[in-house]
């Protein structure tokens, strides 16, 4: 959020100059307006229960039913028995779903589960339980995946997946499991008892809560564990998650998932931010596990600290945590790795692995709010061109629009928006407007109109169409819960619909946490009704999702199914890796928002986002040059790379900062451009297997505790590791480089540097220390031009840094970058591998990659060897028979020239064919 900046009818100015007051005139975090545990009556009555002190639940009637196990949870406590389920699917997943009982004494309403989430072939991945085993007397285990079963203790209930064969006490070997310290809770629906009070009060709002307490509590334990890591979004600098309870730990609230707008968000907290993602990994030596909880009402969650429950004997290796949610079901996951890869791969096969983006997308992007005309978007435009700078992307903020109508323009502003997108689309160039969740309540605007006449709208408790205020003044918002809702809103992108729009025009989804500037705690109240009597407290977090969700399959509509779209959005969900992209919102100017900017990106791609980015420079404030270069430098990684900024502040296209400065931020975005092959390569790779183009250092090397909680250095895909530079005036950096026997090659200078060790290097202004890891082939584009589509056609460079066995690999993926042709099988993948002095491309196609092809001249105009010996002077292209020139040559992109490199010229040959090129 920011401070608005429209006119708004006179009798709302008192409130909106209210609201001004409260968003944008104190430049800090205001605390005060968000709900700590303590003034959340569900997460503070669960926080302080001690273990095992709640009458225990007890399992009853286990049976085999529906190709799971079936029970009922009992408990003196609870007035009904629970139904609990169990199944697995197919990769090492266990689900567990516990309800209430519907069908004996039926409870008021039906408890939310949320919709549209898990994929839909998901049943099809079911492995059908046939067999219960009861090794020991009180427990019911099953097999869940070769090496794991899971092991149902029934007095008192707890669940756990632990390795078979490792003797025959069930609560040996584990590495999972839920209510080992006897806190699970489970509030049922019921009447409100004489003279019980249901409603909550946060500062003036009153939550009327009609349906009573409902919340659920779970722990969930962790074995063989150093760290845990994910449950995004929150702002800190450790990439691992601090404990928030127990010996060691100050006062800490738990870190809570609420899709919040938080004004300058601060760079260490666990508040929660735009997105919640209840998805929870945890790594040691021995193995890697996961949780997912799916649900979408408020949580809060602890990670609690070895002794938090018996300070005398603190049990190390193993990580306990505390689930907490307001409402809605259990519908947990676990998964049992083993790896760390293989734990994302498990979440992203329920939830989706991110969707492959169009091109385009993955370069560099220019926003700011706002470009003010179509002059400014000219000029902005040819900034770029003139300063030699290659930029894909230009966006509209909000104030493109006819008074934040979104779908309109400001026609005086704006008189030709096809045009200036021609303009722009003829450089190969793209336009993203904004268009938000709110809409302006004006019976004069169609949205608006259309909306209101078929009830399109959330209600407010009492029944009427909510009424909350955003940039456009009163406004109202879509229940994206309703698919025919989501249907009608997608319709609206198309080009009849949308004038003005293009076939290159794209969209940003913001504030659909929902904002409300005027509601509880900048958003919807939680008593607000969605679809199905749904209240907005059981579906808050999966608010956005379904909004991104809407928009996306709008585009995808307005290009016949046939073109890939590009959708950015703010709040996000468990899922949201399907629809596009997300940012981390309105970060600041300053050191300590760049540093954080990486853990937060890593993190999201540890939870299946892997298309992710922090606003380059810095939402709010000034950042001094030097910030705004490093800031370039570190951003031409995230996975998606975006300049943005706040109207307050000074302009700040990379070429107003004097001509040093200029070329420093182009070399940054130059850098990103000649990546892209290998970035494209490794969306490729996300979309296939769910693992994230921006990785923890771990994820590679998991064996390595030095790695485990590095969160200032961060590998792209398994072959470049960057450390950024996130203090100002810096002149030596230690870089950990992990591994064992290896050597990673200095990106610039192709100097080889020992892994297993941390080095402490000179920092220089040009560049921040970026290496590629030996034994990887790294594929480039060096020629510069003023977008990515224009270097379609453009040949490649191929960097071999090579290992102590004198080896290597790597591989390059190619489609059309924008169709979805290549689910038919249009695309060229090809492995390159380095032995025995042979260079050789063959085609990566598995059988059922489907007919379509796609083709390419495109050739590799330069090959590159890191780490040969000196000797080799000729290179052969065996399956031509001809020679091709070898020498010594330039690493780098720019002029000068490094020994240390060995450069085949002009070998011409063709990504699209199988050869080999020996060297001797
Ligand atoms: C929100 C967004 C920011 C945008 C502004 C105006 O604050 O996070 O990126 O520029 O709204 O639309």
């Amino acid at each position: 959020m920011a401070s608005p900046v429209t006119q708004a009818p006179p009798l709302l100015l008192l409130l909106l100059l209210f609201v001004f007051l409260l968003t944008s005139s104190i430049s800090a975090w205001k605390k005060d307006e968000f709900r700590n545990c303590n003034q959340t009556p569900f997460c503070k009555r669960a926080r302080f229960r001690k273990p095992h002190s709640l009458p225990p639940f007890t399992v009853s009637d286990v049976s085999l039913s529906d190709g799971g196990l079936s029970a009922r949870l009992v408990s003196s406590e609870v007035p009904r028995p629970l139904l609990l389920h169990l199944s697995v699917y197919h990769g090492g997943i266990l689900r567990l779903k516990i309800d209430e009982d519907s069908s004996t004494d039926p409870p008021s309403r039906q408890r939310f589960q949320v919709p549209d989430v898990l994929l839909s072939d998901l049943n099809d991945r079911r492995l059908w339980l046939s067999r219960l085993s009861s090794s020991s007397p009180g427990f019911s285990s099953f097999y869940l995946a070769d090496g794991f079963e899971a092991v149902l203790r029934h007095d008192p209930f707890e669940l756990s997946i632990r390795r078979t064969g490792s003797g025959s006490d069930p609560t040996q070997d584990r590495i999972l499991s839920l209510n080992s310290h006897g806190l699970f809770d489970f509030e049922q629906l019921r009447s409100k008892n004489d003279g019980e009070e249901w409603e909550e009060r946060f500062r003036s709002h009153t939550d009327s809560r009609p349906y009573g307490p409902q919340s659920i509590t779970l722990d969930v334990s962790f074995y063989d564990a150093d760290f845990v890591y994910g449950i995004p979004e929150h702002a800190s600098t450790s990439l691992a998650l601090r404990p928030t309870r127990g010996p060691g730990v100050d006062d800490s609230e738990p870190y809570r998932l609420f899709n919040l707008d938080v004004f300058e968000y601060i760079h260490e907290s666990p508040f929660g931010l735009y997105g919640s993602i209840p998805f929870m990994i945890s790594h040691g030596e021995r193995s890697s596990a996961g949780f997912f909880w799916l649900n979408s009402a408020e949580m809060q969650i602890d990670v609690l600290a070895p002794g938090w429950d018996d300070p005398e004997s603190p049990v190390n290796g193993r990580i306990d945590t505390l689930w907490m949610s307001e409402a809605g079901i259990v519908d947990a996951f676990f998964f049992v790795g083993p790896g760390p890869k293989d734990v994302i791969r498990q979440y992203t096969s329920l939830t989706g692995t991110p969707s492959m983006p169009p091109e385009f997308a993955i370069a560099y992007h220019q926003c700011r709010w706002n470009y003010r005309d179509e002059e400014d978007v000219a000029a902005v435009d040819a900034g770029f061109d003139e300063h030699d700078i290659p930029y894909d992307v230009l966006w509209l903020d909000i104030e493109h629009t006819d008074g934040k109508r979104y779908f309109t323009w400001d026609r005086t502003l704006f008189p030709t928006p096809e045009e200036m997108q021609k303009k722009l689309a003829d450089k190969g160039r793209k336009m993203v407007t904004i268009v938000d969740p709110h809409i302006k309540r004006d019976d004069s605007y169609f949205i608006h109109k259309e909306a209101t006449e078929k009830g399109y709208y959330v209600k407010d408790a009492s029944g009427k169409d909510y009424d909350g205020w955003c940039w456009p003044g009163s406004s109202s918002y879509l229940d994206m819960l309703n698919p025919e809702i989501r249907e009608w809103w997608a319709e609206k992108f198309s080009l009849e619909n949308y004038k003005g729009s293009t076939p290159t025009l794209y969209i940003w989804n913001d504030m659909n946490e929902p904002s409300v500037f005027n509601g509880p705690e900048v958003t919807m109240p939680r008593d607000a009704v969605h679809y199905g009597g749904v209240e907005h407290r059981e579906v808050h977090n999966a608010n956005g999702y379904f909004f991104h969700m809407a928009t996306a399959n709008g585009l995808l509509k307005r290009g016949g199914g046939k073109v890939r779209p590009f959708v950015l959005s703010r709040a996000f969900f468990a899922g949201s890796q399907r629809y596009g992209a997300v940012w981390t919102g309105d970060n600041s100017a300053d050191w300590d928002q760049l540093r954080v900017s990486v853990p937060m990106t890593v993190t999201l791609g540890l939870t299946g986002i892997a298309f992710s980015g922090a606003d380059v420079g810095g939402f709010f404030g000034n950042p001094e040059t030097e910030l705004l270069v490093r800031w370039y430098q570190v951003g031409a990684y995230y996975p998606f790379f975006r300049g943005h900024a706040h109207h307050d502040t000074k302009r700040r296209e990379p070429w107003l900062f004097g001509e040093r400065n200029t070329a420093l931020m182009r070399e940054a975005i130059r850098t990103r451009y000649s990546l892209l092959p290998y970035y494209y390569t490794l969306f490729r790779e996300a979309s296939v297997s769910g693992v994230p183009v921006m990785r923890p250092l771990w994820l590679e090397f998991p064996d390595d505790k030095e790695a485990y909680n590095n969160a200032d250095a961060f590998m792209i895909g398994s072959s470049l590791l960057v450390q950024g530079i996130y203090e100002e005036k810096q002149k030596t950096v230690s870089v950990y480089l992990p591994g064992k026997k290896q050597s990673w090659y200095n990106l610039k200078s192709g100097v080889a540097f020992a892994a297993g060790m941390t080095h402490k290097l000179e920092v220089s202004e040009d560049g921040i220390p970026s290496f590629q890891r030996a034994g990887t082939i790294i594929p480039r584009r060096d020629r510069f031009r003023r977008s990515s589509s224009q270097m379609v056609n453009d040949p490649y460079t191929l960097v071999i840094a090579l290992n102590s066995s004198l080896a290597a690999e790597g591989d390059l993926y190619v489609d059309d970058g924008k169709s979805y042709d290549f689910e038919q099988g249009a695309y060229i993948h090809r492995r390159f591998i380095f032995y025995n002095g042979k260079l050789s491309s063959s085609s990566i196609r598995p059988s059922n990659a489907g007919e379509k092809k796609f083709s390419s001249d495109c050739v590799i105009e330069r090959i590159i060897f890191l780490g040969l010996p000196n000797g080799p002077k000729r290179a052969l292209i065996e399956t031509e028979n001809r020679e091709t020139d070898i020498e010594p040559g330039p690493l780098v992109l720019r002029s000068g020239s490094s020994p240390r490199a060995l450069v085949v010229r002009k070998p011409n040959l063709r990504i699209a064919d199988d050869w080999t090129l020996k060297i001797f």
